[in-house]
Order: C-alpha cells, then sequence, then structure tokens
C-alpha cells in the first residue's frame, strides 16, 4: 500500500513568534512541488496560534501540530493544554510520549533538576490515555516510541519498543487506528548527531509495523512509521528510502528552512 511520506519538525522550546514566523515564512518561500509529501511543524504552545493563522492565510498546506496535550475539555489544571485549544488555534496533529516527556534522558541537560524531570513522566499508560482522547478528536497523534541507550546495550531494544507500542495502542478504536503515525526515535540518537543505522532503524520500524498488524492488519499497511534522531539532508534520503520509514520526525535540523526542506526534498526522491 502506497503511504504518503510524513516529514515533521519538532520545534522543541526554540522559536518565539516572530522567529516561527520567519521561518514556516520561508519555507512556504520554497516553491518546489512537493507532492506527495505531508509536511507539518510542531511549534512551542506560545506561537501555535501564530503559525497556525499563517498557514491558513497563506493557504499552505503545512499541517501544524502541538507537542504535547494533558486532556479534553476544561479544568483546574494550571499550566496545561486541551484537546479544544489546540483545534482552536489550527492544529491537526499532536506529538505523544516523545522520550523528552517520558521523563526518561538518555543524557539529563544540567539545568534539568530531577523533581522538575518527574513531573514530566508520561508512562506508557499516559501515553495510551492522551491517545485514546486524542482518537475521540479531530487531532491525529504522533505517538513516540524507543529505547535508552542501556536499554539497546542490553538488548532489550525489541522488547522495549513492542511494548510501547502495544501500551499506546491498547484499545484504540480499530477504525481509525491506520491514521495513527508512530515516531521509532532511538533516545540515543536524539539530538546528539549519532543517527540509528538505516538497516536498524528499517529493522526496528518493520518490527513496529509487525506489532500494528498483530492488532489490525490493514491498520499496519495504511500507518505511517517516522525515524527520528539527528535526521539531516545528508543522512534522510538513506533512511526515507527504507521500505518501512514512511517519514521523519525531525528536531534540530527543522529550525532551519534550508535544511528543513533539504529533508522534505529527500522524501519526495524516495517517493519516487
Ligand atoms: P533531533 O530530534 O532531530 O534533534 O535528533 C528529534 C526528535 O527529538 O524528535
Amino acid at each position: 500500500m502506497a503511504r504518503n511520506p510524513f516529514i515533521a519538525g519538532n520545534w522543541k522550546m526554540n522559536m518565539t513568534v516572530p522567529e516561527g514566523t520567519a521561518l514556516v515564512t520561508a519555507l512556504i518561500e520554497e516553491k518546489d512541488d512537493i507532492t506527495p509529501v505531508e509536511v507539518g511543524v510542531c511549534p512551542p504552545a506560545t506561537a501555535l496560534y501564530a503559525i497556525g493563522k499563517l498557514l491558513q492565510e497563506k493557504g499552505s498546506a503545512i499541517k501544524l501540530g502541538a507537542q504535547d496535550v494533558f486532556g479534553d475539555g476544561t479544568g483546574a489544571f494550571t499550566g496545561m493544554l486541551s484537546i479544544p485549544m489546540l483545534v482552536d488555534c489550527g492544529c491537526q496533529y499532536v506529538i505523544l510520549g516523545h522520550s523528552e516527556r517520558r521523563g526518561r534522558f538518555g543524557t539529563t541537560p544540567d539545568w534539568l533538576t530531577s523533581p522538575l524531570q518527574a513531573l514530566f513522566a508520561d508512562s506508557n499508560e499516559s501515553v495510551n490515555l492522551k491517545a485514546s482522547i486524542v482518537m475521540r478528536s479531530p487531532l491525529t497523534p504522533i505517538i513516540c516510541v524507543g529505547e535508552t541507550i542501556d536499554e539497546r546495550k542490553a538488548g532489550k531494544t525489541d522488547d522495549v519498543v513492542r511494548s510501547q507500542v502495544e501500551a499506546a495502542l491498547q484499545g484504540l478504536d480499530k477504525g481509525r487506528l491506520g491514521e495513527v503515525v508512530l515516531a521509532y526515535e532511538p533516545v540515543w540518537a536524539i539530538g546528539t548527531g549519532e543517527t540509528c543505522d538505516s538497516a536498524e532503524a528499517q529493522r526496528v520500524c518493520q518490527l513496529i509495523r509487525n506489532t500494528v498488524a498483530a492488532i489490525d492488519t490493514a491498520a499496519a499497511g495504511a500507518m505511517r512509521i517516522q525515524y527520528g534522531g539527528s535526521v539531516k539532508a545528508d543522512n534522510a534520503e538513506e533512511l526515507l528510502g527504507q521500505p518501512d520509514i514512511d517519514g521523519a520526525l525531525v528536531g534540530g535540523a527543522s529550525l532551519k528552512a534550508a535544511d528543513f526542506a533539504a529533508i522534505v526534498r529527500a522524501a519526495k526522491v524516495t517517493a519516487g
């Protein structure tokens, strides 16, 4: 089954509104025909509304995503964002369970003290809960999974990834399961410049697809599986050329229009 590649930029805690506006304006100005590649940007919460409005005003096909969500409805949850708030900003996607929110960093930045890290602590259970509410909304989740370096060294990669996928998808509506985007992001490759080699990334992405197939075969055929972890213009084509890698979740290289656009072009080349 043909799956349209999906390249999403995760800006993390970067970009003020003017900076993000300049970045997206530059991306829109890259006038190449990128069909059939789908492109998304995931700004920080403070820039979602402005970037959503800009994309709408320019009639751009670039999709808007948020980096996390707390819940549905309204309530006394200081500092948190709800699904209706994200929809209101024009979001179509939301990242869930990024390793930086699962509270299981490979290396902890100096400024991030452990009590603060614990507050982030998304678990397999909370990711599943968030996925189930997102799937009942107009948003589509991009669910991140991936092993730490210690888990890889202990030979636990397959078990960790399989159990994260099974837990995240547990009980989701099978009718929409194929719309979910899964991102395989080995924690040791995120922001380190160390990329998982393409054969190993393909092997794990295939394992992810097989895990989904055990739940629902049609969903496994339709589901886009991204690779994330130090994706750059010079390694994108090789990674995206793998049969079970249908896109990329890009951190650092999504912050410069030329770098991100080059990754999008690589996705177009590999899509044929
Ligand atoms: P990176 O981040 O591209 O900077 O490694 C990827 C991610 O965390 O999604």
